[in-house]
């Protein structure tokens, strides 16, 4: 947040949604506008400019933008009325996959921006300005876009870094290699120069970012001659970063989980021991269906190797129930492969069919009923495991960065290194600080603690 008023008192309220590399994405948007005089809008309706920041990845997330589009016609509408403008941009996944479909469907739309366009951004809105249709910028240019951003602003001691984009994978079920393009990866200097930036303005944590995060390559910086780095070195490499205290990366993919990366996990500790890697089903059948390049004993085995180098890793994945074809055998097989796991936390959908991809156009698509049965039937075990993984932190003293003031005074809230919400009382000078609490409560989205005494172990 910032004082000084906008050069030209225009203001810019950006609606997120979908993973967090949109968030990401959100943030450098700001970051991007800021010195051309737009400020925050604390509402849309009071914005000159809304950027909605879509996700297509289910139908569900994709229909939302329509909702909010009808909305802000109304709103737009309003503002006319007062005599104001107000300028509408979609942008991210959607607009990507629908490009001028968006603004045939809602004409109330003045731009569509791909997520590997919005660096265009000022050059976008002076063409919105002057044209009476939408504009529409979908091209990749993945690298030139990072090369364009803005200086990085820190908001708060976390912060994400992307450091790869897009994906070869071509899951069948799946929207993003169509989205957000072919895997490339951010030189190592870019990332490093981010890094510095952040921690100089007292960012604690950063959490690297990308579809296939671990299929992240780049060569070693000047001066060192090790070669093609992967992501366990582009990580051994940022601990060595002063103030940066913590690295986390998502999404990884089992078959990019190589030997260099599990090393890391296990040696660096400033890697947190916590690990998203999706899996999506347990039954062979339909893991090759999926295309996802592996069998359920793959990715077991995997899991079993990371444990034994990080043994107080948490594992969190991403489950898919009713793809086509996936009988109730299969489907038992995914709620054995979640209990030989057990999963710390995880996100469970029903499989939604997305255009143009090829589980799309497969037979034997299975009735919503049925996967409505199959995903109560997933969550119910998932929840009962992330449950009892919360309520074996009782009695623990957790380091805790501390990130926001609570809902209550003298409270603070901040992240274990599992990634859990953790609240305690605590002065806020403690903010952007890293200390060990107590854990004495949990409830169903959070733990409670006290501040550990000195002197104490923090176990
Ligand atoms: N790159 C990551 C995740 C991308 S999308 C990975 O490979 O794991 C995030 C999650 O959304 C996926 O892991 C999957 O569980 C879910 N998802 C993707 N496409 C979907 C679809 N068509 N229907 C339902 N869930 C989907
Ligand atoms: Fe989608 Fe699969 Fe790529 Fe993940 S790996 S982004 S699920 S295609
Ligand atoms: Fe959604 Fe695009 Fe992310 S489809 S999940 S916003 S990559």
């Amino acid at each position: 947040m910032t004082e000084t008023r906008p050069k030209q008192g225009k203001s810019v309220f950006i609606r997120t949604y979908g993973c967090q590399m949109n968030v990401y994405d959100s943030e450098r948007m700001a970051d991007l506008l800021k010195p051309m005089g737009y400020a925050p809008a604390s509402a849309p309706d009071d914005a000159d400019l809304v950027i909605l920041n879509t996700c297509h990845i289910r139908e569900k997330a994709a229909e939302k933008v329509y909702s909010e589009l009808g909305r802000l016609k109304k709103a737009k509408a309003r503002r006319a009325d007062a005599g104001a403008d107000m300028t509408i941009a979609v942008a991210g996944c959607v607009a990507q996959a629908e490009g001028a479909e968006i603004s045939a469907r809602a004409p109330v739309v003045d731009m569509v921006i791909g997520p590997q366009a919005y660096h265009r951004l000022p050059e976008l809105l002076a063409r919105a300005a002057r044209s009476r249709g939408a504009v529409l910028e979908t091209d990749f240019a993945v690298e030139e876009k990072f090369d364009r951003l803005a200086a990085r602003e820190a908001d708060g001691p976390a912060a994400f870094i992307t450091v790869q984009e897009g994906c070869d994978k071509f899951c069948t079920f799946c929207v993003v290699p169509y989205t957000r393009g072919a895997e490339v990866s951010r030189p190592v200097d870019a990332i490093v120069g981010e890094a510095r930036a952040l921690a100089a303005q007292g960012v604690r944590e950063v959490t690297l970012l990308g579809q296939n995060v671990n299929a992240w390559s780049g060569a070693a910086p000047a001066g060192d001659n090790s070669g093609d780095w992967r992501l366990g070195e582009l990580c051994r490499h940022l601990a060595k970063i002063d103030g940066i205290e913590r690295i986390r990366f998502t999404t990884s993919h089992p078959r990019d989980m190589d030997d260099g990366l599990i090393a890391a996990l296990g040696e660096e500790e400033k890697l947190m021991p916590y690990l998203h890697l999706p899996v999506q089903a347990g039954s062979d059948g339909v893991l090759k269906a999926m295309n996802r390049g592996h069998t359920a004993e793959h990715y077991v085995r995997l899991i079993e190797k990371i444990r034994a180098a990080r043994p107080d890793i948490a594992i969190s994945g991403d489950f898919i129930v009713g793809f086509p074809g996936e009988t109730n055998e299969d489907f038992e097989e995914t709620l054995a492969l979640v209990e030989t796991v057990n999963y710390a936390s995880a996100y469970s959908f029903k499989y939604s069919r997305r255009p143009g991809t090829p589980g799309a156009a497969m037979r034997k698509q299975v009735a919503e009923a049925e996967k409505d049965d199959r995903l109560a039937r997933l969550q119910a075990l998932l929840e009962r495991h992330r449950t009892d993984f919360n309520a074996a932190q009782i009695g623990r003293a957790l380091p805790v960065l501390f990130e926001k003031p609570g809902r209550h005074p003298g409270q603070l809230v901040g992240r274990s290194p599992y990634l859990q919400s953790v609240h305690a009382n605590a002065p806020d000078s403690m903010l952007g600080q890293i200390a060990p609490v107590r854990i004495e409560g949990v409830t169903p989205n959070a733990l409670a603690g006290a501040l550990n005494d000195e002197g104490e172990d923090a176990a």
